[in-house]
């Protein structure tokens, strides 16, 4: 009986929540422990599509959803999250979302400091999503974020909403955008507090008891180790830890939650937001793995950058984000191409490298050092069985494997539930 942690090993977007949604018939309980609603999750369950932002992708499975303690929650959107799935047939409730009391509110005031500090950036803009996240995140290390368990008190929330807008609307006013005023704020969380109390709880007691009851808890990353707040290509990162020791720390668990780290990488490598991506291409071959892929932000819908796979970089997450299998999803985008290329390492200012270095300048002056790979000719997608796949599709798998220093344990080739080849389940740890 083992728990697993599903993380990002690239800069996100590599098919988590197909992935989750797949291992989930095999786990008891789904956790959210980072993030909070920039992640996009596409699932294809048959002729239905679920776009989820904030909910567990376990969801989907009937399983109980839990929102931990280390995700930054938007009540306005978590509740027309709640209400578009609802519309589509699944049973979203109290029953079957469990969220931590103490885990730190997204405000209105949140979006609107996120989108003017990206605007005054100007051309250094960061290209977040705007939701707020960053800005929710540094109010919880700064000790005076609204909390959810604070929605049960008026006089907290008064005088948290005292302390936030001095700070914030100073800043607000500074960057020329609109200010907050205090009880249309506190207006909103009272009318809100009825509808996500029922919600919350304190969930490391929950989990606690699913754990003892030997029952399988399946965690689900948002973003991916290169958006990681210290590991990833900093400052063009999330404001959260994504790594798979988060999974711990943000659902109120110890280190020995989880007992088995998936991480997942897309056989190329794609990009939403600004900052570096060493193999990023600018030609046809680009244009033909974002039409083919479909490489379009679910939350965004800005057209993702794409570019070669790097090992270099997913070798890196493998070992910062301490992942023990590799889940390569998109191999199917790669059908027909003729050649193919890896990255292998840098060349930076005349000098090789084997990891991206954490200067800013170093990773912008990255060039890549490839090496080129014949592509196959058959097809891989749809794909369920090893035996199914082109013999050169499996070599390249095989050299993911070498280079990036972890066994691929699974395979997705489409964006549908079953088409998904399992080699070693990671449940048995
Ligand atoms: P996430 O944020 O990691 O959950 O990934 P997204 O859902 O944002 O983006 C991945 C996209 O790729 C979604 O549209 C998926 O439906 C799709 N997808 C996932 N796996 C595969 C695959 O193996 N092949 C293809 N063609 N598409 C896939
Ligand atoms: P999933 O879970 C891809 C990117 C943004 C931006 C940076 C910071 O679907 O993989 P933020 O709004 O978090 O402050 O933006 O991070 N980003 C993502 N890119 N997938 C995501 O989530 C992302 N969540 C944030 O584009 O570059
Ligand atoms: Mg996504």
């Amino acid at each position: 009986m083992a728990n697993v942690a599903v993380i990002g090993a690239q800069w996100g977007d590599e098919g988590k929540g197909k992935v989750v949604d797949w291992l989930a018939s095999r786990a008891d309980v789904v956790v959210r422990f980072q993030g909070g609603h920039n992640a996009g999750h596409t699932l294809v369950v048959g002729d239905q599509t679920y776009k989820l932002s904030l909910l567990p992708s376990g969801l989907v499975r009937g399983k109980l959803g839990i929102i931990g303690n280390g995700v930054v929650v938007d009540p306005e959107a978590l509740l027309s999250e709640i209400a578009r799935v609802s519309a589509q047939g699944l049973a979203v409730g109290p029953e079957t979302l469990r969220i931590a009391d103490n885990a730190t509110l997204i405000l209105p005031l949140h979006g609107a400091i996120d989108r003017a500090r990206e605007q005054a950036r100007g051309d250094s803009k960061i290209g977040t999503t705007g939701r707020g996240i960053g800005p929710a995140y540094e109010d919880k290390v700064a000790r005076r974020a609204i909390r959810i368990a604070d929605l049960a008190e008026p006089e907290t929330l008064s005088a948290k909403l005292d302390e936030l807008l001095l700070h914030h609307n100073t800043l607000l006013a500074g960057l020329g955008a609109e200010t907050f005023e205090k009880q249309t704020l506190l207006d909103q969380l009272l009318a809100l507090a009825p509808k996500i109390l029922p919600y919350a709880e304190p969930v490391w007691e929950r989990l606690d008891e699913i754990k003892r009851a030997g029952q399988r808890i399946l965690f689900e990353g948002a973003q991916a180790v290169m958006l990681d707040v210290d590991h990833g290509t900093y400052p063009f990162v999330t404001s959260s830890n994504t790594i798979a020791a988060t999974a711990a720390g943000g659902s109120g668990m110890g280190p020995s939650a989880v007992d088995f780290v998936l991480g997942i990488a897309k056989a190329y490598s794609t990009r939403v937001g600004s900052g570096p991506f060493p193999t990023e291409l600018f030609d046809e071959t680009g244009e033909l793995l974002g039409d083919r892929g479909h490489e379009f932000g679910t939350v965004t819908g800005r057209r993702r950058r794409c570019g070669w796979f790097d090992a270099v970089l997913v070798r890196q997450a493998v070992k910062v984000g301490g992942i023990q299998g590799l889940a390569l999803t998109k191999l199917d985008v790669l059908d027909g191409l003729p050649e193919l290329k890896i990255c292998t390492g840098y060349q930076i200012n005349g000098e090789t490298f084997r990891r991206l270095p954490a200067s800013p300048a170093a990773q912008a002056a990255a060039k890549p050092v490839y090496e080129a790979m014949e592509g196959w000719s058959g097809s891989t997608q749809g794909a369920r069985s090893w035996a199914d796949l082109p013999a050169q599709a499996i070599k390249y798998v095989r050299r993911i494997e070498e280079l990036t220093e972890v066994p691929v344990t699974l395979l997705s080739t489409s964006p549908d539930r079953d088409d998904t080849i399992l080699v070693k389940d990671p449940f048995e740890g």
